[in-house]
């Protein structure tokens, strides 16, 4: 256990410039943009499929941060590529497709995220569904390049016209025929997808590991269809982003009643990598700041509830969330907390854990 006194240098992510190199209509409502940093940042932007880029968009209405997946993989692809479908009055994604022509320089993060491909050689079943495509087919290219995994994707549309990928996916059929499967599913033709259509396309897939990205109710069903089928103890990944814009239906949840004045609390560990920590906090900081500032290098991204990025585990405490929308039923059952949307609320020792 290493015991943190003072303020270290903090790790908070940081912006740096890119510029689009490409842009390329996918379908008429999304666009992928190909991306490329600075000479002497390269290495910053080293990635693993599946991860994402937080952006910093010169919005009208001010600066707005917003996290789009990488649909490329550094062993198909020599360009980092993002994939954006506009949102209904959605400010980053309208934005995105609007403005953002070749040429054109924009801030973003390193490189950050979870949804990357885990360890042994499990098969995979990804369940996506429009835009949610987008890390997915990144993981699908490392998975069947780089190693010898079976794949089966399950990719849900309204329409033909929507399918984001439809060509780059089909040559990887073609290539990979023996070890590859993509089903589509279209609502126009089958209806809405239910839980039992899920179950009945994982059959035969008990032994994979799943991952799961895409509209937020489409995610829970099969989150929840998906750890039935494969056992309590299947690792199921799921991305979900949110944003202001595509949220506004949605009420706002705390895990406990948000404070109302700042909490001192006894003592805040966590756990990363297998390290432990007891880092100093002050009352109003959330627990994402605390570890930042002690110079631990948490994982995060957006530090605005979007991403998802700070999940860890709460095993000791009590917490307020300003919003845990980013966070799976699933996974709020687990006990799971947002880091950088956390703070105290009550002086008991808190202890998160980021290894999950
Ligand atoms: S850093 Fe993105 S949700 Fe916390």
């Amino acid at each position: 256990m290493t015991t943190i006194d003072g303020e270290g240098a903090s790790n908070a992510p940081s912006y740096r410039r890119l510029t689009v190199k490409t842009v390329r209509d996918e379908t008429d409502e999304a666009r992928s943009f190909g991306l490329a940093s600075e000479v002497g940042d390269a290495g910053l932007y080293n990635y693993r499929p599946g991860q994402f880029l937080t952006f910093r968009i010169p919005h009208d209405e001010g600066l707005i941060a917003r996290s789009y997946s990488l649909s490329s993989a550094p062993c198909a692809d020599p360009e980092m590529t993002v994939c954006v479908k506009r949102v209904i009055n959605g400010r980053g994604s309208n934005w995105f497709n609007d403005h953002l022509r070749v040429g054109a320089r924009i801030e973003a993060t390193p490189p950050a995220g979870r949804f990357v491909m885990q360890e042994g050689d499990a098969p995979m079943f990804l369940f996506a569904g429009g835009s949610g495509i987008t890390p997915c087919i990144s993981l699908i290219k490392q998975a069947l390049i780089e190693t010898k995994r079976r794949v089966k994707l399950v990719y849900v549309n309204q329409n033909a016209s929507s399918i984001i990928y439809r060509e780059p996916l089909q040559r990887l059929e073609r290539r990979f025929s023996d070890r590859f499967i993509c089903e589509h599913w279209l609502d126009d033709r089958e209806g809405l997808i239910e839980a039992p259509d899920i179950a009945t396309a994982a059959e035969g897939w008990a032994s994979a590991n799943a991952y799961i990205c895409g509209p937020g109710s489409l995610m829970d069903m099969a989150e929840e269809t998906l750890s039935h089928v494969l056992g309590p103890e299947a690792t199921i990944l799921m991305e979900r982003f949110v944003s202001p814009d595509d949220s506004s239906s949605e009420e706002i949840t705390s895990h406990e009643p948000i404070a109302s004045e700042p909490i001192e609390i006894e003592n805040f560990r966590l756990t990363l990598d297998g390290n432990e920590f007891v880092v100093p906090i002050v009352g109003g900081q959330t627990l994402l700041d605390a570890a930042l500032a002690a110079g631990i290098d948490a994982p995060c991204s957006c530090v605005e509830g979007h991403c998802g990025t700070c999940m860890a585990l709460l095993r000791e405490g009590d917490v307020s969330m300003a919003s845990q929308k980013a966070l799976s039923k699933r996974n709020i059952k687990r006990g799971c907390v947002l880091a950088c949307q956390s703070t105290p609320s009550s002086s008991a020792p808190i202890w998160i854990d980021f290894d999950l």
